[in-house]
This record gives C-alpha cells, sequence and structure tokens, in this order.
C-alpha cells in the first residue's frame, strides 16, 4: 500500500535518478528554479507552478487526494474518459484506488514543451554543441507550445472529478526509466553490437518488443541498412517530452553519432535523418513506453499495490527475474 503522494514522490526520485543527463544536472537545475523562484515578485510567485520546486517534469501530475490509500491501479499509455468509465467497470468487482496513465493530460500536457529542455543537455551529452541543441531546441519548444494550446486540456480531469476518481500521468520519469534500462542493456551487449542488425536482433529479444513483433507493432529500420555499420548508438528520441527539431539530425551526424534509437518518428524528421545518413532505428512506441511503465510499476508492485493493465500497456514484469 502506498499513498498518491507516495507514488508520485517516488516518480519523482526515479526520474531523476534513471535521467541519462545525470542526476547531479537535473538536481543543479531544479536548485536553480528555486533560487528564481525567491526573486520573483509576488503577483509573479502567485502565477507559478510551485510543484516545479521540487518536480522536474512538467508532465507528471497527480489529481486528487495526495494521502488517499492506494491498493489497486489500472495503469495505461493513453488515459481518456473511457478508460475512467472502464475504470468504474471494474471497481463492481474490486475497488481501483487510482488511474495511472503514461501521456499527459490536464496542465500536464499544457505543459509537456518545459521538459523538452531535456534534450538540450542530452543532445550536449552526444557531442551536439550545446549552444547549437539549445538554439533548435528552444524553436520547437514554443511550436510544441502554442500547438498543443487549443486542446482541451482539462476534458479528463473533469470527469474524473465528476466520478470521484484519482488520476495521475507519469510521462518522462517513465520515458528516463525506458531510455537508461536500454542504455545500460546496449552498453553491455556492446561487444556484440557493430551492425545494425546486431542491434534490431538484440533489441527484439526484450519481452516487450517481442510482444510488439506479434501485434505487427516491432522494431524496425526507418532509414539506414540493416547490413550497415551502427557507428555511435544515441538514444536521444526515447525520452524528452516530444519529438525534437528536424533541423538538429545533421548535428547529431557532425557529432560522431551513427545510430539513432527511437520510439517513434515523423516522416519530415526522417527524411532529415536520412539526408545525415543516419540509421535510425525505431523501437516502437507502446511498446517502448511500456518498458518504462513496467519498470515503474515493478516498484509500486514491490510495494503492495496490485496494477491492472489497459490501454496499449503491455504488462511485463521483471521482479522475479531479479
Ligand atoms: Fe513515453
Ligand atoms: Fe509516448
Amino acid at each position: 500500500m502506498m499513498t498518491i503522494k507516495q507514488i508520485y514522490n517516488l516518480a519523482i526520485e526515479l526520474g531523476i535518478k534513471n535521467d541519462l543527463r545525470g542526476s547531479a544536472l537535473v538536481k543543479r537545475k531544479l536548485e536553480r528554479v528555486n533560487r528564481q523562484y525567491k526573486l520573483l515578485p509576488e503577483a509573479k510567485k502567485a502565477e507559478f507552478d510551485t510543484e516545479r520546486l521540487i518536480n522536474p517534469f512538467s508532465d507528471t501530475r497527480y489529481f486528487g487526494d495526495p494521502n488517499k490509500k492506494i491498493t489497486r491501479i489500472l495503469a495505461g499509455i493513453d488515459i481518456d474518459v473511457a478508460e475512467l468509465l472502464l475504470a468504474k467497470e471494474l471497481a463492481k468487482a474490486k475497488p481501483i484506488d487510482l488511474i495511472l496513465a503514461h501521456h499527459p493530460f490536464g496542465p500536464a500536457l499544457a505543459g509537456l514543451h518545459e521538459v523538452m529542455e531535456l534534450q538540450v543537455e542530452l543532445l550536449a551529452k552526444y557531442g551536439v554543441p550545446i549552444n547549437i541543441a539549445e538554439s533548435l531546441t528552444q524553436i520547437r519548444m514554443s511550436e510544441v507550445a502554442r500547438g498543443i494550446s487549443p486542446a482541451n486540456h482539462n476534458r479528463l480531469t473533469d470527469a474524473a472529478k465528476l466520478l470521484g476518481l484519482s488520476v495521475m500521468c507519469v510521462h518522462t520519469p517513465a520515458d528516463n526509466m525506458v531510455a537508461n534500462f536500454l542504455d545500460q542493456a546496449i552498453k553491455k551487449e556492446q561487444k556484440n553490437l557493430e551492425m545494425v542488425e546486431d542491434l534490431l536482433e538484440f533489441l527484439k529479444k526484450i519481452p516487450e518488443y517481442k510482444e510488439a513483433i506479434k501485434q505487427k507493432a516491432g522494431p524496425r529500420l526507418f532509414t539506414g541498412k540493416e547490413s550497415n555499420y551502427l557507428g555511435k548508438i544515441a538514444l536521444t528520441e526515447i525520452t524528452g517530452g516530444t519529438s525534437g527539431s528536424k533541423e538538429i539530425y545533421q548535428h547529431i551526424a557532425q557529432a560522431g553519432v551513427g545510430t539513432i534509437v527511437g520510439m517513434h518518428m515523423r516522416e519530415e524528421h526522417r527524411e532529415e535523418a536520412e539526408k545525415s545518413h543516419l540509421n535510425i532505428l525505431i523501437a516502437g512506441h507502446m511498446s517502448s513506453d511500456s518498458i518504462g511503465m513496467n519498470l515503474f510499476l515493478d516498484e509500486l508492485a514491490g510495494r503492495g499495490v496490485e496494477v491492472i493493465a489497459c490501454s496499449g500497456l503491455i504488462r511485463y514484469s521483471r521482479i522475479k527475474k531479479k
């Protein structure tokens, strides 16, 4: 059993711990936000989202009583009003205390672009000059912010309130967990990974991807050839909110990267990546998001929370295998 607040705090803690930028950098940035907040005039303080003082992930929030005790949750990749009604229906047999989404909704969706600054520091880690990464990412962040702005953000939270349900979304912390998981797994396997086909075969052994192959959504190559050299592998499109700038690929290639592993990629991005001679290995969207959520859900299950999967979540527990 955990409380909503404990689940939320654990998401933040694990998100920071698994961040590919390194947890020290994330903590320094959080301290900077706190220093800047203190200097704000009162009127600006009143407008400030104070969750930002403790949570570096703008796309991770909860809606409900923080002290509510949680023993059973319904977890999925996308949660909409339909899933809330599904939870109500399922609760007739056994109560459901929390509905947990991966993709953000409500204010967590409206603030999704804020988390994209992760891409700047991550690209810099892979050797892209930080000023280039920063400039291109900032342009894309403002595009994303404007793109999201007209959406009906609060539809889900409004429905949850009417139904008396508690909801939470854990986005970047879960994406950080899958990014770190893949990073570690690839590093461990490094000596056997020479050509693109080696990495493709390696990914296909991961249970969520194995299951996705059966669903015709397995890992696949978007550009490049299976017989190509992998070169340096970069995990720049697993975490970081949403797709970055399509102008970045030439700089990633110049930085010495040969292959990018991503969850999904838009066609206009793919075309740019192809022009830059990169191999693009798209691992799969629901399957990759499932890995991140599974790693987080295992942490909850280990603390006595029962998990029911819905909405595209390929539930696979690594608890027994530890
Ligand atoms: Fe994700
Ligand atoms: Fe996603």
